[in-house]
């Protein structure tokens, strides 16, 4: 009688689910899970762009920022070493700056550029230097190029011959004897007198794809393994600027590397608990090399433009109406820029640099995270102009930092009456905001713009706070909420998770899907659920219910189903946020399924489990197979986990 209850009981705790394959309820858009790229955090100088040389150019504000003259005083002549002046040689915005190096005593003279926070260094690895030279007056016949680790220790080293007075570009290359988290590169003098330098510049020659003064290779092959369906750049309140003049202005990030105009980056001093003074943009990850690493991924290339209204946090600066137009005319190059034809002036420039195929862009976005009525107006008037020359674009447009409020609503309902195309959202929310939002988007108009989930995040403690954390609750909260997403595919096209990456010791903002190093990187445990959904986005939208109703969190359950047309695969996420197993009886309606099933599992005993440098793949999916039962899946459900269910259709 007792094992009678005990059995009835567990009948009564297994969950009967139905997927049915039958009917597509909605494609899934290739650009379902893309990644939304900022410099913010040191993730592209100091991050993504390996350039290891901080201040190359001596442009920042403070010209000698990031060098050091260890056995120099400005207040003396040190006649015992020796010391660099800043030269402006020019008032044009960009390559304004030189250094005019006075070597006294060549062995008493040191100057050493300090990286970004250090420069990673790995034993046997070769590392290409560059720079402008031209020799003054007096007798300085070469330069010393040294890496030297963290006690001063020499771990490799290049010395360059200096010819002629004129400026040239000398080239060189460094194999370290030694691994080092936080190199240094230390430049030394033969011969006393006169030398100028400009854009000393030290990169890996290991980069992604090889490409010469390219991007890190680690950090991207962790982007490219999230199979990304877009790549969104520059930003994030980057593209605004904390001032109108301090916005992104892409056609100032391309063309010669050392034309780029140096900006200063707007998360420097956002925050008084993480200031970042020596935070510039060089560019040299400008917007052609965005549109390359799209291209390198496969993923659709979507920049976002500044609408004309700076930062509404920090300034809120707007541009007068009847001043628009040069920012409209940097949208219509761009699309030049990108898609136009090598005859076209934009088009021209692409192919100078290296690609003369267009690359197709598709999306543009209109303005970051801006709200209320100056917004809209300035929307509409971006929108006539796009769409008379380039009616094929489509426009993406925001509806600011909030999930809900008035300006939300406000945003909302402009936004549905000019029938926008595609609407882009934002959420840095509390774990529980998304297992109780996972229905979200059910009640969407199905008639309405499309849905781009841009920046979202589940935030352990508060928005902006130093002490979030990746944790394993907000990872497997944002899994439940992807259900949701996933299973409102035929209104949400595109999502992103916020911000993609972090210098453990240069960010500024806390969670972040990829932590690095000047050495090594990780994905978190949130990159984890990115990448199940992604990596099995599938093809088409198909049901899954219980008693006829979608798993928003009833009783700890959420899931969705797709079809993948390509692999004939029905994949199946379900997460259990419950602290117990929970059963499920999986039927299969629509389609005769064979074998075996496949689990992929993420999960932690631990809500507050954290990747990490130590362990970077504490968390990460463990793989399984499952055989299936008369064509039906009976499985159980770990506590806490998101599981990625694939069968195969017979
Ligand atoms: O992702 C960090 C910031 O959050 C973005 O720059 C901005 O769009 C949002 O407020």
């Amino acid at each position: 009688m007792l094992l009678g209850v005990a059995i009835q009981q567990t009948a009564a705790q297994t969950r009967a689910l139905t997927v049915n394959a039958s009917e597509s309820i909605a494609p899934i858009q290739p650009t379902m899970y893309g990644i939304f790229f900022e410099d913010i955090n040191f993730a592209a100088d100091g991050g993504l762009y390996a350039e290891m040389v901080k201040n190359r150019g001596f442009e920042f504000v403070d010209p000698m920022m990031g060098w050091q003259q260890p056995n120099s005083d400005r207040h003396s002549m040190n006649l015992e070493s020796g010391f660099a002046t800043a030269i402006k040689s020019k008032e044009s915005p960009a390559d304004q700056t030189y250094i005019q190096v006075l070597v006294n005593k060549p062995e008493g003279y040191e100057l050493i550029n300090e990286g970004f926070r250090g420069m990673g260094v790995e034993s046997g690895a070769e590392y290409l230097l560059s720079f402008e030279g031209a020799k003054g007056e007096g007798e300085v016949s070469q330069v010393v190029f040294t890496l030297i680790d963290e006690s001063d220790k020499a771990i490799g080293s290049t010395t360059v011959d200096l010819s002629g007075t004129d400026w040239k570009v000398y080239e060189a290359s460094i194999k370290a004897k030694a691994t080092s988290e936080k190199a240094k590169l230390k430049l030394t003098f033969q011969g006393a007198g006169i030398v100028h330098l400009d854009m000393v510049s030290l990169f890996p020659k290991d980069t992604w794809m090889g490409r010469e003064k390219g991007l890190r290779k680690d950090l991207v092959q962790l982007l490219n393994d999230l199979d990304p369906g877009f790549l969104r750049f520059p930003g994030g309140c980057i593209v605004e600027g904390r001032t109108l003049a301090r916005r992104y202005q892409w056609k100032k990030t391309v063309g010669p590397i050392e034309d780029r105009e140096i900006l200063v980056n707007r998360w420097n001093t956002e925050f008084a608990h993480r200031p970042t003074p020596d935070y510039f943009q060089s560019f040299g990850l400008g917007f052609f090399e965005y549109f390359q690493l799209a291209e390198d991924m496969g993923a659709a290339p979507m920049p976002i433009l500044s609408c004309g209204m700076a930062c509404q946090f920090n300034t809120a600066e707007l541009v007068p109406m009847d001043q628009l137009d040069p920012y409209v005319q940097d949208a219509l190059d761009l699309i030049e820029f990108a898609n136009g034809d090598v005859s076209t002036d934009w088009g021209k420039l692409r192919s100078d640099m290296g690609h003369p195929e267009p690359f197709n862009m598709k999306y543009i976005g209109i303005g970051n995270e801006q709200w209320g009525p100056e917004y809209i107006k300035r929307f509409k008037v971006f929108e006539k102009a796009i769409k008379a020359k380039y009616p094929e674009i489509i426009i993406i447009s925001g509806s600011g930092p909030f999930p809900d409020g008035e300006h939300f609503e406000y945003g909302m309902e402009q936004l549905s009456e000019l029938n926008s195309e595609i609407v882009d959202e934002h959420y840095y929310r509390p774990p529980n905001w998304f297992r109780e939002n996972a229905n979200r988007y059910d009640s969407y108009d199905r008639n309405g713009p499309k849905i781009f989930a841009g920046e979202y995040a589940a935030q352990s403690v508060a928005i902006a706070s130093p002490d979030n954390r990746n944790n394993w609750n907000c990872a497997l909260s944002e899994a439940a909420f992807m259900t949701g997403l996933e299973r409102n595919a035929d209104v949400v096209v595109m999502t992103s998770y916020a911000p993609l990456m972090a210098h453990a010791e240069g960010w500024q903002w806390t969670p972040d899907l990829i932590w690095f190093n000047n050495l090594e990187s990780y994905g978190t445990a949130n990159y984890y659920v990115q990448k199940l959904f992604s990596n099995n986005r599938g093809t088409d939208l198909i049901s899954i219910t219980e008693e006829d109703s979608p798993l928003t969190g009833q009783s700890d359950l959420y899931a969705s189903a797709v079809k993948d047309a390509n692999t004939n695969e029905l994949i199946i996420k379900v997460v259990n946020t419950a602290k117990s197993a929970q059963e499920i009886d999986l039927d299969f309606e629509g389609a005769k399924v064979a074998g075996k099933a496949m689990s992929y599992t993420l999960r932690s005993d631990d809500p507050e489990a954290v990747n990490s440098f130590e362990s970077p793949k504490g968390i990460s999916p463990a793989e399984a197979e499952i055989p299936l039962s008369k064509g039906r899946l009976r499985t159980s459900v770990p506590s806490e986990a998101l599981v990625v269910y694939k069968v195969k259709i017979k």
